[in-house]
């Protein structure tokens, strides 16, 4: 670097208009349309974006060592004290009409462009990667019906990071909810904001004919302790019987609306009187076959919280003690998909 080829401007512009000198010397490199070098200490003036509004391109910032020009001595701007050159590059600007610029400046973007599209790659692979628990996943299409507090579709939306796989559904209305259960409207709101579909009102022997339901596919259908409502004790052949009707429906419709390879979950009390209920008799009936009993632990579900339902306590716990989740598969999937979409 020597001859009329280097400008320095490093202290001496501190001393009369700095713009004023620097847009002179610039001009300066321009007439003479070669490439220029100009040595900079000082990382707030940005001399690339100085560069660039007179139409110079960076093509390099080189460190500068003052040892590698023998007999150079830095001076300041009165040319009387030495200083101490640290931390100092030279940038190398060209003009940025070159055809050499065009080029680096193409070869930059292109550089970005890769690098952008290769955090978007990663940025989706991170998006779509599965997440599990139990036996559901955040790739399946999952529709839950007979939701009390919706705690237990927040259990699963919070597991996969997201809820707009999920659609959950509750008998009763929003109001209805609201006023039962101390924390379904909080549950809700957080479902919501996990991208849920929340429908109320869904009637579990009707589902398949409600209009954003009709014609649509689950991997994954799921009533947690179907109950009909508190009306005789438990082990009276009335209670049971209508106990029975609610999850005949309830399998009727899911046999519509559940994919090839799906599958529709029934969590149930295995001892008296509720194994009277004969669930899997039912599915059979309906043209399900069983696929498993899985036990049921609510332990695995962080944050579901199983309620009565109905009732004036509808909104407490009861034990779940001995329980399955029971697996059912269709026998006859639907053979024409096109008349089915998704969620
Ligand atoms: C024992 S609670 C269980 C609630 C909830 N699944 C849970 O695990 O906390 C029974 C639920 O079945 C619902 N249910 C009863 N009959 C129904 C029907 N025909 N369609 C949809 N849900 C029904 C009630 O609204 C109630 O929420």
């Amino acid at each position: 670097m020597g001859g009329d080829e280097k400008k320095e401007v490093g202290m001496g512009m501190e001393s009369g208009s700095e713009e004023g000198n620097w847009g002179a010397g610039i001009e300066w490199w321009q007439r003479l349309g070669k490439r220029k070098k100009t040595t900079h200490p000082y990382s707030e003036w940005d001399l690339e974006t100085l560069g660039s509004s007179t139409g110079l391109y960076l093509k390099d910032e080189v460190p500068l060592w003052v040892s590698d020009y023998e007999g150079y001595s830095v001076k300041s701007g009165d040319g009387r004290k030495k200083f101490n050159v640290k931390d100092c590059s030279t940038f190398i600007f060209i003009k940025g009409s070159s055809s050499e610029a065009l080029a680096l400046k193409v070869e930059s973007l292109t550089r970005e462009v890769s690098e952008l599209r290769a955090m978007a790659a990663s940025a989706s692979r991170v998006r779509m990667e599965e997440k599990t628990i139990k036996h559901y996943s955040s790739k399946h299409k999952i529709l839950l019906v007979g939701e009390g507090d919706f705690s237990f579709s927040l259990c699963l939306a919070k597991a996969f990071g997201s809820a707009s796989n999920m659609v959950a559904t509750s008998l009763d209305s929003k109001d209805t909810l609201t006023r039962n259960y101390s924390r379904a409207l909080q549950n809700l709101l957080q479902l919501e904001n996990l991208g849920c579909t929340i429908l109320h009102e869904v009637n579990a022997h009707t589902m398949s004919q409600h209009p954003f339901l009709q014609h649509k596919l689950f991997d994954r259908i799921v009533f947690n302790f179907p109950h009909a409502g508190f009306v005789f004790r438990e082990h009276h052949s009335f209670q049971i019987e209508s106990h029975k009707r609610v999850v005949r429906g309830f399998l009727k419709s899911s046999r519509e609306m559940v994919s090839e390879d799906g599958e529709i979950h029934v969590t149930h009390k295995t001892a008296y009187p509720f194994c009277e209920w004969r669930i899997e008799k039912i599915a059979e009936e309906v043209g399900l076959q069983p696929v498993k009993e899985v036990p049921f632990c609510i332990c695995e579900y962080e944050g579901y919280c199983n309620k009565k339902g109905s009732g004036d306590r509808c909104d407490d716990s009861f034990p779940v003690g001995l329980c399955s989740t029971f697996k059912f598969m269709n026998k006859d999937p639907p053979t024409d998909p096109q008349v089915y979409d998704c969620i």
